[in-house]
């Protein structure tokens, strides 16, 4: 069982962050699975999984809504959202409602955003997340 790191980015803003999330859960000696959303196929083997996008006019990027909208029930698996923005930054949020509303179980009081390109602190609150996504993996 991994975690799966699904995301998509067009400047690479947040890819940092879904990378940083991954060496976080590998750093707890978890297997990482990280997915560009176009490549996505499915959930199989994974124990909890962040699904990130910036904002792009006040939504996900594409390939993300697509993958959202192929999930089936998501019953109780550990999850959380997160993305780079530029103002407004909705799509983590959106991502987070659409997770839930799948039966998900969002492990963050809120999600994990970044203005423009995440920073080393904010870096460091990605690899956190990834231990935390990590320690909900039981088997
Ligand atoms: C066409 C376009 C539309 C955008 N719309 C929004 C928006 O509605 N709200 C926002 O906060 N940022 C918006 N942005 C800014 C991006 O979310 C921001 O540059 C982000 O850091 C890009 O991250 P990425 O490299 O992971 O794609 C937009 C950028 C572009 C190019």
């Amino acid at each position: 069982m991994h975690v799966a790191v699904i995301f998509d980015s067009t400047m690479g803003r947040t890819r940092a962050m879904a990378q940083a999330i991954c060496e976080g859960a590998r750093s707890e000696g978890r297997e990482c699975e990280l997915i560009e959303a176009a490549s996505y196929q499915n959930l199989e083997d994974v124990c909890a999984v962040a699904v990130g996008s910036s904002t792009r006019i006040k939504k996900p990027l594409p390939a993300v809504r697509e993958v959202l909208s192929s999930m089936t029930s998501l019953s109780g698996l550990a999850a959380a959202s997160f993305g780079s923005y530029g103002w407004s930054g909705e799509a983590p949020e959106i991502i987070a409602d659409i997770l839930r509303s799948k039966g998900a179980r969002i492990i963050q009081d809120e999600p994990l955003r970044a203005k423009d390109y995440p920073g080393e602190e904010k870096l460091d609150e990605c690899r956190a997340l990834g231990r935390r996504l990590a320690k909900e993996c039981t088997h």
